[in-house]
């Protein structure tokens, strides 16, 4: 056995001891008497082997999951079985999510070069043609509410109304969202639509104009 560490202590043992001995009637007596003795001890702390890590392993698995089940393990800990076991992520959904970063990446460079227009520059003409082909072209609003010229909702219900997409979402996302709903739930109802990078960008700016504040 491979020691760590040893060291000794003073131990109490208490010892029954019986003694016997003879009356004044000649009977034998016998008493018993607890006896306290001092030894000295050694403690040893033994240096563990493959299997010994192996049981602690499987008892600390055992005793957390308790935790866990019982509601009393802490986020951290929680956290640091996550990271131990390889985090929350499988093999298949780390590549998906590496995938999906690099598309991210790629339509956001994309999106600032086109971006560098601004909303604001377009003319009235270009406005205009966004709003004609998000209504008639692509036809949007036939499953989106959006917001009329008048500044009321108008459109389809079967999709999320957009009249406050500007508030709730975000540019980027919305690009590649329009470049492929698909990437983000393989089940959306939503068409896939070709869409050049131009579009897709006015596309992105008019969403993100339709805003709670210009809600009349
Ligand atoms: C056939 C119906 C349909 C059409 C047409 C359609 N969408 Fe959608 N869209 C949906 C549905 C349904 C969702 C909700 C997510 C899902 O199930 O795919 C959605 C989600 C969205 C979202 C995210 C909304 C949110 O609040 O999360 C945006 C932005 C969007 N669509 C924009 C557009 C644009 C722009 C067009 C036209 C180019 C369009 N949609 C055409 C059905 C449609």
């Amino acid at each position: 056995m491979k020691k760590l560490f040893d060291f000794r202590i003073k131990r109490t043992t208490t010892e029954t001891k019986k003694e016997s001995s003879k009356n004044d009637k000649g009977e034998t007596v016998t008493v018993e008497k607890d006896v306290e003795t001092v030894v000295s001890q050694k403690v040893v702390l033994r240096k563990p082997n493959r299997s010994l890590y192996d049981e602690a392993e499987l008892f600390y698995g055992v005793r957390l999951s308790e935790g866990i089940k019982a509601g009393l393990l802490t986020r951290a800990l929680l956290a640091k079985r996550f990271s131990n076991d390889g985090g929350i992520l499988s093999e298949d959904d780390k590549n998906k999510y590496a995938d999906l970063y690099l598309k991210l990446y790629d339509i956001q460079l994309d999106h600032d070069r086109l971006a560098q227009l601004g909303e604001k520059k377009r003319t009235k003409a270009q406005k205009a043609k966004t709003k004609y082909e998000f209504e008639r072209t692509f036809s949007c609003i036939s499953c989106h509410q959006s917001l009329n010229l008048a500044g009321k909702p108008r459109g389809g219900i079967s999709g999320p109304s957009l009249v406050n997409a500007g508030n709730r979402l975000q540019a980027n996302w919305v690009a590649i969202w329009l470049k492929n709903p698909k990437t983000f739930s393989e089940k959306s109802r939503m068409p896939v639509y070709k869409m050049d990078n131009e579009t897709r960008l006015r596309f992105t700016q008019f969403i993100m104009t339709l805003k709670n504040e210009n809600l009349r």
